[in-house]
């Protein structure tokens, strides 16, 4: 059986747990925190899995690592720095890293060569996207194993050609998000009404096309450059950008809007992933060699 190790046992290296051991790996995890048994036990229950606070047992014999530890890049450093020294010499050390450049991450790192990352979108077990970013330094056989190992558990692996802080995904998150908290702020839309106004339309639309292909649709059969000429020529306000002195009070509306806590929290994951099962099926994204319909 296959050996993966999961460094972090949060939001990302439970999921991330999930769908390895589900895929018919041996899960082995590594976190130093106190109630370490107990989350593995009541949110890993029937999967292969041990758990232990040493990283180095926990990555000793691993064929595959996937970290998913804080978003910190000294923490990082140290992670990658005991990664390197306890994995044989052609295991991929994978960052699920939102958006820690690989390049920094591996800085001084004898192992620079087998780090990548393979940033998942919350929950990895569910999103069909891995975004694989190599740095300057990723040999191409990293990129190539673990473009491999993350197509065989079903999931859609994009390779970016080169680094960029943010990647693709929360490159574009960022500028979306910061528009929706402006909006807010400026008293346009509540938070829960801007949430089903993105679900009724480009939420919709971005499942079943891309924003390039939205666009040739948008211009009929002239295409997107009909689009760009005609509706694209008049958007030209000012986008404006939220007020960070004030994000409080978006934090406070957002928090009014779907409560706080692990009840709350509990509520909203069963009905994110019912509706996520519910529609990856019908979009193609269920069976692990199609491509969810790209042409
Ligand atoms: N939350 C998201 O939506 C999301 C999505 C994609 C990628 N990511 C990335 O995944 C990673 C994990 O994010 P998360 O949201 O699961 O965070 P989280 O805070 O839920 O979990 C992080 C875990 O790391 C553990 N940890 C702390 N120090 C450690 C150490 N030295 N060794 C091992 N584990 C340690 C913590 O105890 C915690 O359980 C981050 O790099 C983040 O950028 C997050």
């Amino acid at each position: 059986m296959a050996v993966v190790t999961i460094v972090g046992a949060g939001v990302i290296g439970i999921s991330w747990a999930r769908l390895f051991g589900g895929a018919g790996w041996e899960v082995r995890m590594s976190d130093p925190r106190p109630d370490l048994q107990e989350l593995v036990e009541r949110e890993l229950a029937g999967v292969p899995v041990t758990a232990t606070a040493d990283l180095a047992s926990a990555a000793a014999g691993a064929d595959f690592v996937q970290e998913a530890g804080p978003e910190r890049i000294e923490i990082k450093e140290e992670m990658f720095a005991a990664l390197a020294a306890h994995t044989g010499d052609d295991v991929v050390l994978a960052s699920s890293s939102s958006s820690l450049l690989p390049s920094v991450i591996a800085q001084g790192n004898p192992a620079a060569d087998r780090i990548v990352i393979g940033h998942p979108f919350n929950p990895p077990e569910l999103m069909p996207l891995v975004e694989v970013v190599p740095g300057p330094r990723t040999a191409t056989r990293t990129v190539d194993r673990a473009v491999e190992v993350y197509r065989a558990l079903g999931k859609l692996p994009i390779r970016l050609k080169k680094e960029i802080p943010g990647f693709v995904g929360n490159r574009l998150q960022k500028v979306f998000n910061e528009q929706c908290a402006y909006l807010v702020q400026q008293g346009v839309i509540d938070v829960k009404e801007l949430d089903e106004l993105v679900r009724a339309s480009l939420g919709l639309r971005w499942a079943v096309t891309g924003p390039f292909e939205s666009g040739v649709l948008g211009g009929g059969p002239a295409g997107m450059r009909h689009l760009v000429e005609h509706v694209g020529s008049q958007l030209t306000f000012e986008d404006g950008s939220p007020d960070p002195a004030r994000m409080g009070e978006v934090l406070d509306a957002v928090e009014r809007a779907y409560g706080t806590g692990r009840p709350a929290y509990e509520r909203l994951v069963e009905l994110r992933d019912g509706r996520t099962r519910a529609v990856l099926d019908p979009l193609g994204w269920t069976n692990p060699s199609s491509d969810g319909g790209r042409q």
